[in-house]
């Protein structure tokens, strides 16, 4: 019998480490012979750790499964795929809420053995990099571009137009830099995709180096991510023996190289260009653009910097062609976006899904409201920098144009839900108390401003002349939007401007936070 326990970050703080151990054991007293596949998350957090078992008709699901839960699932039935105790969901796919989505970059995630390649490739594997290898780089090229698929990790800059000006360079030394220190609030889409299919990560950034004609890729990774580390550090090694890596990709005499490299807790390094001279070895400081990274970027040279998300959609796209990708999606937001539902939810987890599905639908049919049961009060977009969105707001497509109508960010793709108890004022304060810890100290409208602004909402907030003080803040959000080197100092001020303009009461009149 073959049972599946993920071994991903999110299961295994839920204690899938002991649920597996259990299931050996139980296995080992009914005599039975066990195949237990350590996979990844399917991303249906609420259910972890989610227990599988092959049967016949596929896969059935379990969860969230208890170590102390698991004698009892063996005597009714847990390895014959029995469906009669409280924690069976049936059928895997047929869960509503994994059925409901268009996953193009996760079709493989809690299907397969992480680190398999051969599973990898049974699913689809490397046939992307297979057809990437005899093609011109400028073909690999058009191809991204034809896609539509834009940086995923926020700005949403067109993916083949950057990999257009790094392959335009005159050759030399040239690096492909994957970003991989996500570090907005309720995002874990890159930790998914190293944790549970770190070969199309690989894949991705091996196609980027033969597009733009660079040798040495680094991943930028987050030292918070451990699980992911290790994992992606062994898929990296065995890559490598397997001839996906190095100076012989699949015997076509084309050649690249990477390396993993940690951070150290900066939320300010996954800015591309501090995140470059962490890489260089010096401290995460924002550098002017332009230069572009495109032009001088690691070590001065050309540099592709993507984000995991944006790299990793790339295997498909060569694989099935840009149209398939193209075909998804709305507006100039082409493809798939990587959600991901946390705070205040019922139902937390990754949603993969088409560009233009709205806010409330995300929430309420995945999401199933919140988990306390209160109404839901608003709503954050694209990390700490991103605007708190009331109802108002939630029947918008999710789409990059239609949210940057109204001041919102798609950002990373992280949704994060509040009920009503929440205190907005005390969320406007965090804001900039955020930025006054993780600004690189660069620029004064961030640095001083961040600063400032804390010691104006508590002035606000203290009922300290009032009116006053809410002007000083608009004109200080206004200053720092326009006059900050880089989005940290230039983003800080949009979820306060959005609890001033959609929850000033709550500004006003503090529910007993700070101070
Ligand atoms: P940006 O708009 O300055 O640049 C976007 C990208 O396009 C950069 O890589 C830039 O080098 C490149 N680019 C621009 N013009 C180009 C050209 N002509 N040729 C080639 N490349 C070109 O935005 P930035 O500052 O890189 O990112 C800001 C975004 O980051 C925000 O919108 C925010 O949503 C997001 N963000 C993401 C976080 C995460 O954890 N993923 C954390 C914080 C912010
Ligand atoms: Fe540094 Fe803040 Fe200025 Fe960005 S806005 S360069 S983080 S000081």
């Amino acid at each position: 019998v073959t049972v599946y326990v993920p071994r991903d970050t999110t299961a295994l703080a839920m204690g899938a480490d002991r649920v597996a151990a259990r299931i050996e054991q139980e296995a080992q007293a009914r005599g039975l012979d066990l195949k237990l596949v350590r996979n990844g998350s399917r991303g249906l957090f609420w259910l972890e750790p989610l227990v599988e078992v092959e049967t016949a008709e596929g896969r059935v699901a379990y969860g969230p499964v208890a170590p102390s839960d698991v004698a009892e699932l063996a005597d009714t039935g847990l390895f014959e795929g029995a469906q009669t105790h409280s924690l069976a969901h049936g059928r895997t796919d047929r869960i509503p809420y994994l059925k409901a989505q268009q996953r193009l970059t996760f079709s493989r995630i809690g299907i397969t053995d992480p680190l398999s390649i051969d599973d990898y490739r049974a699913h689809g594997g490397f046939a992307g990099l297979e057809k990437a290898l005899p093609m011109t780089p400028q073909a690999i090229v058009d191809a991204v571009k034809a896609s539509g698929l834009r940086g995923r990790g926020g700005a949403a800059f067109p993916t083949g137009i950057k990999w257009q000006t790094v392959h335009d360079e005159p050759p030399g030394q040239k690096y492909i830099v994957c970003n991989a220190d996500e570090g907005d609030s309720g995002t874990f889409a890159d930790r998914l995709v190293m944790e549970c299919d770190p070969y199309m990560l690989i894949e991705g950034m091996t196609i980027a180096g033969l597009a733009v004609g660079a040798t040495q890729g680094y991943v930028y990774l987050r030292s918070e991510y451990p699980v992911a580390h290790r994992l992606f550090s062994e898929a990296l090694e065995r890559a490598c023996q397997a001839g996906y890596l190095g100076s012989d990709i699949l015997g076509s005499g084309k050649r690249f190289d990477l390396e993993v490299r940690l951070g150290a807790g900066a939320y300010i390094c996954g800015e591309e260009t501090s995140l470059l001279d962490s890489l260089e070895g010096k401290r995460g400081m924002v550098r002017a653009k332009p230069p572009l990274p495109a032009i001088q970027g690691l070590f001065g040279r050309p540099t592709v910097v993507n984000n995991v998300l944006s790299l990793a959609a790339v295997p498909y796209i060569l694989d099935q062609g840009a149209q398939a990708y193209a075909d998804y999606g709305m507006g100039k937001s082409r493809g798939t976006l990587a959600l991901q539902l946390s705070g205040n939810v019922k139902r937390g987890g990754l949603v993969e899904l088409a560009f233009g599905v709205t806010l409330r639908e995300l929430m309420e049919d995945f999401g199933g409201g919140t988990l306390s049961g209160r109404p839901l009060k608003a709503v954050q977009v694209g990390g700490p920098l991103g605007a708190y969105l009331p109802e108002s707001q939630w029947d918008s497509p999710i789409d990059y144009e239609a949210f940057a109508s109204f001041g919102g960010v798609v950002g990373h793709g992280g949704v994060v839900m509040f009920d009503d108890t929440v205190d907005m004022g005390e969320q406007a304060r965090f804001a900039m108390e955020f930025c006054t810890v993780e600004s690189c100290g660069k620029c004064t409208p961030c640095r001083i401003g961040a600063v400032r602004g804390v010691e104006v909402i508590d002035r606000i907030r203290a009922g300290t002349e009032r009116d006053a003080n809410l002007q000083l803040l608009s004109e200080l959000c206004e200053t720092m939007v326009d006059g900050s080197l880089c989005a940290m100092g230039g983003m800080t001020p949009f979820p306060v401007q959005s609890v001033l303009k959609h929850f000033p009461d709550d500004l006003i009149h503090p529910r007993g936070g700070t101070p």
